[in-house]
Protein backbone atom coordinates (compact mmCIF):
# COMPACT_ATOMS: atom_id res chain seq x y z
CA UNK A 1 0.00 0.00 0.00
CA UNK A 2 1.32 3.19 -0.57
CA UNK A 3 0.65 5.49 2.13
CA UNK A 4 1.16 9.62 2.57
CA UNK A 5 0.98 11.45 6.06
CA UNK A 6 1.32 14.91 6.14
CA UNK A 7 2.11 16.94 9.34
CA UNK A 8 -0.01 19.79 11.34
CA UNK A 9 -1.55 21.97 8.50
CA UNK A 10 -1.35 25.67 9.32
CA UNK A 11 -3.74 28.30 8.34
CA UNK A 12 -4.78 29.42 5.30
CA UNK A 13 -1.18 28.81 4.04
CA UNK A 14 -1.43 25.08 4.72
CA UNK A 15 -4.80 24.74 3.33
CA UNK A 16 -3.92 26.42 -0.05
CA UNK A 17 -0.98 24.71 -0.64
CA UNK A 18 -2.98 21.25 0.43
CA UNK A 19 -5.42 22.25 -1.92
CA UNK A 20 -2.72 23.11 -4.78
CA UNK A 21 -0.51 20.02 -4.40
CA UNK A 22 -2.18 16.68 -3.03
CA UNK A 23 -4.39 16.08 -6.23
CA UNK A 24 -1.39 16.21 -8.14
CA UNK A 25 0.71 14.10 -5.48
CA UNK A 26 -2.13 11.39 -5.10
CA UNK A 27 -2.38 10.82 -8.72
CA UNK A 28 1.42 11.00 -9.36
CA UNK A 29 2.55 8.58 -7.22
CA UNK A 30 -0.59 6.61 -7.00
CA UNK A 31 -1.48 6.85 -3.28
CA UNK A 32 -3.75 4.55 -1.83
CA UNK A 33 -4.32 6.51 1.53
CA UNK A 34 -3.72 9.82 2.45
CA UNK A 35 -3.63 10.97 6.11
CA UNK A 36 -3.32 14.63 7.32
CA UNK A 37 -3.08 16.19 10.86
CA UNK A 38 -5.33 19.30 10.41
CA UNK A 39 -5.41 20.55 14.18
CA UNK A 40 -3.64 23.92 13.12
CA UNK A 41 -6.09 24.02 9.88
CA UNK A 42 -8.33 27.34 10.96
CA UNK A 43 -6.23 29.82 12.27
CA UNK A 44 -3.65 28.34 13.63
CA UNK A 45 -5.98 26.77 16.05
CA UNK A 46 -7.76 23.45 16.21
CA UNK A 47 -10.00 22.82 12.77
CA UNK A 48 -13.68 23.99 12.33
CA UNK A 49 -16.26 22.07 9.81
CA UNK A 50 -16.20 23.93 7.00
CA UNK A 51 -12.91 23.62 6.97
CA UNK A 52 -12.34 19.88 7.39
CA UNK A 53 -14.89 19.65 4.85
CA UNK A 54 -11.93 21.05 2.39
CA UNK A 55 -9.33 19.54 3.42
CA UNK A 56 -11.07 15.93 2.39
CA UNK A 57 -12.32 17.50 -0.44
CA UNK A 58 -8.19 18.57 -1.56
CA UNK A 59 -8.12 14.98 -0.89
CA UNK A 60 -7.40 13.61 2.56
CA UNK A 61 -8.68 10.44 3.23
CA UNK A 62 -8.27 10.76 6.86
CA UNK A 63 -7.81 13.57 9.24
CA UNK A 64 -6.20 13.63 12.94
CA UNK A 65 -6.43 16.11 15.47
CA UNK A 66 -3.94 16.77 18.34
CA UNK A 67 -4.68 18.74 21.63
CA UNK A 68 -5.84 21.73 19.93
CA UNK A 69 -8.57 19.15 18.94
CA UNK A 70 -11.71 21.20 19.63
CA UNK A 71 -10.21 25.15 19.45
CA UNK A 72 -12.75 25.04 17.30
CA UNK A 73 -16.22 24.26 18.78
CA UNK A 74 -17.71 23.21 16.03
CA UNK A 75 -15.66 20.39 15.83
CA UNK A 76 -17.56 18.76 19.07
CA UNK A 77 -20.76 18.28 16.86
CA UNK A 78 -18.79 17.89 13.63
CA UNK A 79 -16.39 14.96 14.68
CA UNK A 80 -19.43 12.84 15.78
CA UNK A 81 -20.96 13.21 12.23
CA UNK A 82 -17.84 12.77 10.07
CA UNK A 83 -16.18 9.38 10.45
CA UNK A 84 -12.54 10.10 8.70
CA UNK A 85 -12.02 12.86 11.73
CA UNK A 86 -9.91 10.93 14.97
CA UNK A 87 -9.21 12.75 17.82
CA UNK A 88 -6.66 11.34 20.41
CA UNK A 89 -7.49 8.27 21.68
CA UNK A 90 -6.51 9.47 25.37
CA UNK A 91 -7.88 13.19 24.80
CA UNK A 92 -10.32 13.17 27.87
CA UNK A 93 -13.08 10.64 28.99
CA UNK A 94 -15.79 12.69 28.17
CA UNK A 95 -14.30 13.30 24.37
CA UNK A 96 -16.54 13.29 21.52
CA UNK A 97 -15.66 11.13 18.12
CA UNK A 98 -13.28 8.67 18.11
CA UNK A 99 -9.12 7.89 18.67
CA UNK A 100 -9.00 4.89 15.93
CA UNK A 101 -10.74 3.61 13.11
CA UNK A 102 -10.18 1.03 10.60
CA UNK A 103 -10.70 2.45 7.10
CA UNK A 104 -11.80 0.53 3.79
CA UNK A 105 -8.85 1.40 0.94
CA UNK A 106 -10.32 1.36 -2.43
CA UNK A 107 -9.21 -2.28 -3.81
CA UNK A 108 -10.18 -4.03 -0.68
CA UNK A 109 -7.47 -3.31 1.54
CA UNK A 110 -8.03 -2.41 5.62
CA UNK A 111 -5.69 0.47 7.20
CA UNK A 112 -6.11 1.34 11.01
CA UNK A 113 -5.70 4.97 11.67
CA UNK A 114 -5.13 5.85 15.97
CA UNK A 115 -3.75 8.37 17.51
CA UNK A 116 -2.31 9.59 20.90
CA UNK A 117 -1.31 12.44 22.94
CA UNK A 118 1.92 12.40 25.03
CA UNK A 119 2.38 13.36 28.39
CA UNK A 120 6.07 14.63 28.59
CA UNK A 121 5.95 18.85 28.51
CA UNK A 122 2.40 19.28 27.52
CA UNK A 123 -0.05 21.75 28.68
CA UNK A 124 -2.15 19.68 30.69
CA UNK A 125 -1.97 15.88 31.53
CA UNK A 126 -3.01 13.47 29.69
CA UNK A 127 -3.64 9.45 30.55
CA UNK A 128 -0.95 6.88 29.18
CA UNK A 129 -0.43 6.70 25.59
CA UNK A 130 1.52 4.01 25.44
CA UNK A 131 -1.74 1.42 27.45
CA UNK A 132 -4.22 3.04 25.21
CA UNK A 133 -2.65 2.28 21.67
CA UNK A 134 -1.74 -0.84 23.12
CA UNK A 135 -5.27 -1.46 23.48
CA UNK A 136 -6.23 -0.39 19.70
CA UNK A 137 -3.52 -2.35 18.41
CA UNK A 138 -4.90 -5.90 20.09
CA UNK A 139 -7.96 -5.47 18.23
CA UNK A 140 -6.27 -5.74 15.05
CA UNK A 141 -3.31 -7.75 13.62
CA UNK A 142 -1.03 -6.38 11.22
CA UNK A 143 -1.22 -8.85 8.08
CA UNK A 144 -4.16 -10.04 9.26
CA UNK A 145 -7.58 -8.26 9.74
CA UNK A 146 -5.59 -5.18 8.38
CA UNK A 147 -3.63 -4.93 5.67
CA UNK A 148 -1.58 -1.26 7.10
CA UNK A 149 -1.76 0.57 10.31
CA UNK A 150 -0.82 3.91 10.93
CA UNK A 151 -0.31 5.90 14.45
CA UNK A 152 0.28 9.69 14.73
CA UNK A 153 2.25 9.95 18.51
CA UNK A 154 1.15 13.73 18.89
CA UNK A 155 3.74 15.36 21.48
CA UNK A 156 6.52 17.45 22.24
CA UNK A 157 9.24 15.37 23.30
CA UNK A 158 11.45 13.64 20.52
CA UNK A 159 12.16 10.88 23.38
CA UNK A 160 8.69 10.06 23.90
CA UNK A 161 8.20 9.72 19.98
CA UNK A 162 10.71 7.43 19.63
CA UNK A 163 9.80 5.59 22.51
CA UNK A 164 6.26 5.08 21.09
CA UNK A 165 8.14 4.26 17.71
CA UNK A 166 9.77 1.22 19.26
CA UNK A 167 6.36 0.06 21.50
CA UNK A 168 4.59 -0.37 18.18
CA UNK A 169 7.80 -1.91 16.14
CA UNK A 170 6.43 -4.35 14.04
CA UNK A 171 3.15 -4.11 15.20
CA UNK A 172 1.95 -1.28 13.06
CA UNK A 173 3.33 0.42 9.80
CA UNK A 174 3.87 3.52 10.76
CA UNK A 175 4.65 5.80 13.93
CA UNK A 176 5.20 9.33 12.84
CA UNK A 177 5.34 12.18 15.08
CA UNK A 178 3.26 15.56 14.84
CA UNK A 179 2.77 18.68 17.31
CA UNK A 180 6.05 19.90 17.30
CA UNK A 181 6.23 21.24 13.54
CA UNK A 182 9.72 21.51 12.25
CA UNK A 183 10.21 18.04 10.34
CA UNK A 184 13.07 15.61 11.77
CA UNK A 185 15.80 14.23 9.34
CA UNK A 186 15.25 10.49 10.80
CA UNK A 187 13.35 8.83 8.28
CA UNK A 188 13.96 5.00 8.84
CA UNK A 189 12.48 1.76 9.10
CA UNK A 190 12.96 0.16 12.93
CA UNK A 191 14.02 -3.00 13.06
CA UNK A 192 10.51 -4.61 13.25
CA UNK A 193 9.25 -3.19 9.68
CA UNK A 194 7.98 -0.30 11.36
CA UNK A 195 8.52 3.36 9.36
CA UNK A 196 9.37 5.77 11.71
CA UNK A 197 9.88 9.62 11.77
CA UNK A 198 10.28 11.89 15.08
CA UNK A 199 8.32 14.62 13.56
CA UNK A 200 6.53 14.87 10.20
CA UNK A 201 6.95 18.97 10.28
CA UNK A 202 3.65 21.11 9.34
CA UNK A 203 2.31 22.13 6.05
CA UNK A 204 2.48 25.53 6.72
CA UNK A 205 5.00 28.65 5.39
CA UNK A 206 8.32 27.64 7.26
CA UNK A 207 9.26 32.05 7.41
CA UNK A 208 7.98 31.64 11.09
CA UNK A 209 7.86 30.32 14.66
CA UNK A 210 6.67 26.53 14.02
CA UNK A 211 3.99 28.36 11.65
CA UNK A 212 3.14 32.17 13.31
CA UNK A 213 4.35 35.19 11.84
CA UNK A 214 7.39 35.74 13.85
CA UNK A 215 6.51 39.38 15.22
CA UNK A 216 4.30 38.31 18.50
CA UNK A 217 6.58 34.89 19.46
CA UNK A 218 9.63 37.25 19.07
CA UNK A 219 7.92 39.85 21.46
CA UNK A 220 7.05 37.63 24.06
CA UNK A 221 10.08 35.52 24.31
CA UNK A 222 13.06 39.09 24.02
CA UNK A 223 10.30 41.13 26.21
CA UNK A 224 8.25 38.41 28.17
CA UNK A 225 5.16 40.30 27.88
CA UNK A 226 2.31 39.45 25.11
CA UNK A 227 1.10 42.29 23.20
CA UNK A 228 -1.04 40.98 20.44
CA UNK A 229 -2.54 37.53 19.06
CA UNK A 230 -0.72 34.99 17.41
CA UNK A 231 -1.71 34.69 13.69
CA UNK A 232 -0.20 32.34 11.29
CA UNK A 233 2.14 33.31 8.38
CA UNK A 234 0.67 33.74 5.05
CA UNK A 235 3.54 33.21 2.45
CA UNK A 236 4.17 29.63 0.16
CA UNK A 237 3.67 26.94 2.36
CA UNK A 238 5.54 23.77 2.40
CA UNK A 239 3.79 20.33 2.46
CA UNK A 240 6.07 18.05 5.12
CA UNK A 241 5.66 14.35 5.82
CA UNK A 242 6.23 10.76 5.13
CA UNK A 243 5.66 8.39 2.31
CA UNK A 244 5.39 4.75 2.80
CA UNK A 245 5.37 1.77 1.06
CA UNK A 246 3.58 -0.94 3.10
CA UNK A 247 4.13 -5.25 1.94
CA UNK A 248 0.86 -6.13 1.12
CA UNK A 249 0.94 -9.47 3.20
CA UNK A 250 2.55 -8.73 6.13
CA UNK A 251 1.64 -4.74 6.35
CA UNK A 252 5.43 -4.14 7.16
CA UNK A 253 7.01 -0.74 5.78
CA UNK A 254 9.10 -1.79 2.58
CA UNK A 255 10.09 2.14 1.54
CA UNK A 256 10.28 5.37 3.78
CA UNK A 257 10.86 8.56 2.63
CA UNK A 258 10.69 12.29 4.11
CA UNK A 259 8.46 14.59 1.99
CA UNK A 260 8.86 18.28 1.45
CA UNK A 261 6.64 19.83 -1.39
CA UNK A 262 6.42 23.66 -2.62
CA UNK A 263 7.39 26.86 -0.59
CA UNK A 264 10.76 27.31 1.32
CA UNK A 265 12.00 23.86 2.05
CA UNK A 266 14.21 22.05 -0.25
CA UNK A 267 14.03 18.98 -0.86
CA UNK A 268 14.39 15.73 -3.49
CA UNK A 269 10.74 14.67 -5.26
CA UNK A 270 9.58 11.07 -5.42
FE1 LIG B 1 -0.42 20.00 18.90
FE1 LIG C 1 0.25 21.43 15.75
Amino acid sequence: MKLLFLGDVMGRAGRSALAEHLPRLKADWGLDFVVINGENATSGAGLSGAHAKALLEAGADCITLGDHAFDQKDMLQFIETEPRILRPLNFAKGAPGRGARVFEVPGGARILVAQVLGQVFMKRPFDDPFSAIEAVMRTTTLGGSVQAALVDMHCEATSEKMGMGHFCDGKVSVVVGTHTHVPTGDAQILPGGTAFQTDAGMCGDYNSVIGMDPAEPLRRFVTGMAKGRFSPAAGPATLSGLYVETDPQTGKAIRVEMVRQGGRLQAAGL
